[in-house]
């Protein structure tokens, strides 16, 4: 049976991939997707969702904007990576689906208490600021959630937007300690498994060949976001974080990691947004996550590309 998934999501070319390869696999269903404020403002990842919607002609699934700002602090966004739009690359028409009246962190709640308990995961591939959001207003969906599957922190690689945090929780820290301090199945993604995700020129034409248009769409974003990263780490492609949760979610065999502890710093002077992750079991804390380390590179881009073939 499919597993129900709602896409939390900042919109971002390689959060399109994700939304993309949740569309081709019949091995999920996305009952919505929810727009969060980060790599660009929230008016522009609600519209970008849209469009990626239209893109695999998938009208049909709702669309819900949440939270324009972090619980607490002042957003900060990603334009230099992303572009002015999020989404550069590739220009997309206006999408003529709307958008959803119901606020992403009602549909959320409802959702969860609509459902069968147990039955639906959670994909935040943003800052946390929704989920967490729903967490503060209705403790009780807690228990009802299957699985969360998010793409955020990092340990190995420390981080990318500061020395110590990556992006996605840096955003928002306080979103993410109530995410990750929740009792909850929590899976993570951080940039040690997807910094192992690297796009290769043979697998940008090959998806450029693709004689449907997500394929071209997927190498125009691609080529759009890799000259940021090839600059940065001197690499020859770029990792594609977030559609390894999806990949994680059809075939976690192909990624490896262990389950421990992970804090979020919230108030470190240099370290704030920091995945205190206690790979070596020096504290005595819980495990409260499992903490991915490293992908099948080659397995996770055939995935891709057969998948990606599958689209309008
Ligand atoms: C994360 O930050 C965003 O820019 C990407 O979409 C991804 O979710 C990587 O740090
Ligand atoms: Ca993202």
């Amino acid at each position: 049976m499919a597993q129900n998934i709602i896409i939390d999501t900042d919109p971002g070319q390689d959060d399109a991939v994700a939304i993309l390869l949740a569309l081709a696999s019949p091995e999920i269903e996305v009952l919505g997707i929810t727009a969060v404020a980060g790599n660009v403002p929230l008016a522009l990842t609600e519209l970008n969702a849209r469009k990626i919607l239209e893109l695999a002609g998938r009208a049909d699934i709702p669309v819900f904007a949440g939270c324009n700002a972090p619980l607490t602090r002042k957003l900060i966004t990603a334009e230099h990576v992303h572009g002015k739009t999020g989404l550069d690359g590739v220009d997309l028409p206006a999408p003529a689906m709307p958008l959803q009246a119901q606020h992403a962190v009602d549909f959320i709640i409802d959702t969860l208490r609509t459902e069968p308990e147990g039955s639906v995961t959670l994909v935040p591939i943003g800052p946390l600021t929704n989920i967490a959001s729903a967490f503060q207003r209705a403790p009780d969906i807690i228990s009802r959630i299957k699985q969360i599957v998010l793409m955020g922190g990092a340990y190995f690689e420390v981080g990318n937007v500061t020395p110590a945090a990556e992006f996605n929780i840096h955003v928002d820290p306080e979103a993410a300690r109530i995410v990750f301090g929740a009792d909850v199945d929590l899976v993570v993604m951080p940039l040690d498994a997807t910094h192992e995700a690297l796009t290769s020129r043979d697998w940008v034409e090959t998806l450029r060949a693709l004689p449907n248009r997500s394929g071209p769409a997927v190498a125009s974003w691609t080529d759009f976001f890799e000259r940021f990263d090839k600059e940065k780490y001197g690499s020859q492609g770029a990792p594609l974080h977030d559609p390894c949760t999806i990949a994680w979610l059809i075939n976690p065999g192909l990624f490896t990691g262990r389950r421990i502890n992970v804090e979020i710093e919230t108030k470190g002077e240099f370290t704030a947004g920091m995945t205190v992750a206690d790979w070596w079991g020096v504290s005595d804390r819980p495990a409260n996550a499992l903490f991915l380390r490293h992908t099948d590179r080659d397995a996770l881009f055939a995935l891709l590309a057969e998948r990606i073939a599958r689209l309008p």
